[in-house]
């Protein structure tokens, strides 16, 4: 089934074209004009999301070498995210569907990043743990097979994404902050300093991160020379926190409900350090990872296109009465 999907949740325009397991197409553009403001002002992002649909969606349609007429089904975010960037999406496609007579059905955007770890590899042992460490989210699930999903446990506060961004404000690097602190800390020592790893002894799989950004800020009052001088040590140690806390909980969620293999979803989930721990300890543990490709981590389209094709085979459609829901409960999908 050739699906187009798209995607306008927060700042990223994002269009592909999926066909069964393959992706034809996978185009994302990213605003730039969020840096200088050292975050997403949302007012500036659903302007840039009206911009850039139309040639988003024609590329993707173009690069995948089909036309609209080919396509069986269009999928669209409805939800969580911004109110005006979702809905530059969610008016676009039911314009499409209403427009090419194709069917349309909404797809919720932490599902779409759940889904993500199957583009690749649809095959990889199951049952499975799958983490979601996003720009808003940090969630555990146990996955019994493709959208039958339980949440074991997600954060209290920060998301992990949150944390490294505003552990990167604190430290004078720009944003994002997970690719700044990433390469910062490359010429850092992870031991230099110790920050705690929270939640970490917790009988739950719960997370909490807003106290570690608490610790970096108070280390640095004491020492606001370290900033800059220690830079590096400072981002390689607070980054070591985020993502050994990230690990061990997904390890133990996977013990506890018998996994056999851990996954990993989200913009984290590019993060270098986090790719290189899991697989190291969940190997020693004879589980199997399975983190999607960089372009499936961060936001893009092939998710929710990939998400949609699932739900239409099943037969759901949404209506006309589609609606951009920016508070969409975080796990309002399938089986959660
Ligand atoms: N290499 C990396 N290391 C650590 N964090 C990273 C890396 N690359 C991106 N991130 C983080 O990922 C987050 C963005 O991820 P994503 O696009 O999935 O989130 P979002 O869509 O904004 O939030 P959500 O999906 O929860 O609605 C940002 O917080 C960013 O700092
Ligand atoms: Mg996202």
């Amino acid at each position: 089934m050739k699906v187009l999907g798209i995607e306008t949740s927060c700042d990223e325009t994002a269009a592909s074209v999926v066909d069964g397991e393959a992706v034809l197409s996978s185009i994302v553009s990213s605003q730039e004009v969020h840096g200088k403001y050292g975050g997403i002002v949302p007012e500036l992002a659903a302007r840039e999301q009206l911009t850039a649909i139309r040639p988003v969606v024609r590329a993707a349609l173009a690069e995948a070498g089909v036309e609209i007429a080919a396509i069986e089904g269009l999928a669209v975010t409805s939800g969580p995210g911004l109110a005006g960037s979702l809905a530059v999406g969610v008016a676009f496609a039911k314009s499409l569907a209403l427009a090419s007579g194709k069917p349309l059905v909404g797809v919720n955007h932490l599902e779409g990043h759940l889904f993500s770890v199957f583009i690749e590899r649809p095959d990889f042992p199951m049952p499975a743990v799958v983490l979601i460490a996003s720009g808003g989210h940090t969630a555990l699930f146990s996955v019994a097979e493709k959208g039958k999903a339980v949440l074991l446990g997600q954060t209290v506060d920060d998301a992990a994404g949150e944390a490294f961004d505003k552990g990167a404000r604190l430290l004078g690097l720009p944003y994002p902050g997970g690719p700044s602190i990433q390469k910062a800390a490359e010429k850092g020592n992870p031991k230099a300093v110790e920050f705690p790893r929270p939640m970490l002894k917790a009988e739950n799989l719960e997370f909490s991160f807003a106290g570690l950004k608490t610790a970096l800020a108070v280390f640095l009052q004491k020492h606001p020379e370290a900033a800059k001088e220690r830079r590096a040590d400072l981002a390689a140690a607070y980054q070591e926190a985020i993502v050994e806390t990230l690990v061990e909980k997904s390890l133990s969620a996977a013990e506890r409900v018998g996994a056999r293999t851990v996954a990993v979803a989200g913009g984290v989930a590019a993060n270098r350090r986090l790719r290189e721990l899991l697989s190291l300890r969940a190997e020693r543990k004879g589980l199997s990872v399975q983190i999607p490709a960089l372009p499936y981590c961060t936001d893009n389209a092939a998710m929710i296109a990939f998400t949609g094709a699932f739900y239409l085979q099943l037969g759901k459609v949404s209506g006309p009465e589609l609606e951009a829901t920016p508070n969409l409960p975080l796990f309002s999908f399938a089986g959660v």
